[in-house]
């Protein structure tokens, strides 16, 4: 994904268009890492100007001080004057006490026992998917997001949920609409960004109302009931949050893991020593799947805001002042990781930080993980011969480093 031509003059860290056109400006941050670490990032054709955080130390540490660095006012920075002022606050833009509480109870649904409950079914849901690339032949082509990288989020997180199988589509369209709010393929017809994105967000709310009045009468085992019976100190949460929770699963789950999957085919496209090595030996799946989540880190940024004056790395940093975190140049920090820049399928140990770090680490990391497992156990060992049919066409976010096409030729063997 580096490319050496991207400079600090012709990429702007925050422009989705540009990561569209280029992919990641390893280059840039690389830089960056060494030469300034916390930068003041001056904006001047409208966005907000920011500290980016490149290094993996400076990113954990405001992970781990939430008080000091908050998600609240604002999540994702860019280089338009939008703001995402008007949106719902979910999970990952709350801030504690209230944040701490919240996530306490949604930790009894993701515990490590509830979990290993789920993997028949998540192994059985990647098995369906994989199934039907199979059943198309032994050669071919195919565009691997919609065949396999796509469908396989959107169907996990809509069974996690209890969303009923024929309306799983509606899923994939709010989150297109919802992450890639700015794409011009998902931008809704003369609105703006952040039009379409609130659009897709009231629709999302009007059909999970629907179906939460739904589970108060019949409850089942899912999310959807669990978060219509949360209680915070023996009384129901606002309404709002329960659909909230429900976005905020429909949202984080689907793009982030979808990119994760199509990169990680993109890089054993590219490393084909590497997957011929996770061919010989499927139980090095576990550490590949790790190596994939930092080579492909699918979060570009989170934003914090600093509650007061204070100090990082030796940089003052004011009150009000926001703070761009990039995981993917902290997944190639050279202080972290030997050889950051070599796709290794083994490495170990993989201290990467493509789920974030402390308050706010992924709640779906382990579902996410699972996913991608099962996914490639079931593919790889029947690949003979995998090759790019065509260019790989990207997503126009700063937030997410999404695949929108990964157009690919394949032979399988018999299996
Ligand atoms: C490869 C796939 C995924 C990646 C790379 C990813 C990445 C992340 C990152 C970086 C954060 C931290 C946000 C912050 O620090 O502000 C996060 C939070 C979160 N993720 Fe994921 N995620 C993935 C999959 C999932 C899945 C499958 C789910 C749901 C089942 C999910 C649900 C969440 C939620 C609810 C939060 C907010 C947690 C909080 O604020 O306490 N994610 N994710």
């Amino acid at each position: 994904m580096s490319d050496d031509t991207i400079t600090r003059e012709s990429f702007n860290l925050v422009s989705g268009p540009d990561y569209a056109a280029k992919g990641y400006p390893h280059a840039i941050w690389t830089e960056l890492r060494k030469e300034d670490p916390i930068h003041w990032y001056e904006q001047t054709d409208g966005g907000p100007s920011f500290w980016a955080v490149t290094k993996s130390e400076h990113i954990q540490t405001v992970g781990r001080l939430p008080n000091l660095f908050l998600n609240g006012p604002r999540l994702v920075l860019d280089n338009t004057q939008e703001s995402d002022a008007g949106f719902p606050a979910t999970l990952i833009q709350m801030d504690p006490p209230k944040h701490t509480d919240y996530r306490k109870l949604a930790s009894k649904r993701f515990t490590p026992g509830k979990l290993r409950q789920l993997h028949g079914d998540i192994e059985l849901l990647a098995k369906e998917i994989i199934d039907s690339l199979l059943a198309e032949g032994n050669e071919g082509e195919c565009d691997f997001v919609e065949k396999v990288s796509a469908p396989l989020p959107i169907a996990v997180i809509a069974w996690l949920l209890g969303v009923p199988r024929e309306d799983w589509k509606l899923l994939f369209d709010w989150t297109n609409r919802t992450i890639g709010a700015n794409d011009p393929d998902f931008i809704g017809e003369g609105m703006t960004g952040r039009e379409t994105a609130l659009q897709a967000m009231g629709e999302l709310f009007a059909y999970f109302t629907g179906l939460v009045e739904d589970r108060r009468k019949n409850p089942q085992d899912d999310l959807i009931t669990f978060f219509a019976e949360m209680e915070v100190d023996g009384k129901p949460i606002p309404e709002v949050d329960v659909l909230t929770w429900n976005l905020i699963i429909v949202i984080a789950g689907n793009e982030t893991t979808r990119n994760a999957t199509s990169g990680g085919m993109l890089a054993l496209i590219e490393h084909q020593d590497q997957l011929r090595k996770i061919q010989g030996d499927v139980d090095l799946l576990k550490n590949g799947v790790e190596e994939i989540l930092r080579w492909t880190s699918p979060i570009i940024h989170f934003c914090r805001t600093a509650s007061e004056d204070t100090e990082l790395g030796g940089r003052k940093i004011e009150k009000g002042q926001h703070l761009g975190l990039f995981y993917p140049s902290a997944n190639r920090d050279e202080d972290v990781f030997e050889d950051p820049f070599e796709f290794r399928i083994d490495r170990y140990p993989n201290r990467h930080l493509a789920f974030g770090v402390g308050e706010h680490f992924c709640l779906g990391a382990h579902v996410a993980r699972l996913e991608m497992e099962f996914a490639y156990r079931y593919l790889l060992p029947r690949i003979e011969e995998i090759e790019l049919a065509g260019p790989v066409v990207r997503l126009q976010s700063a937030l997410v480093g999404g695949v929108k096409s990964l157009p690919i030729r394949y032979r399988l063997n018999e299996g």
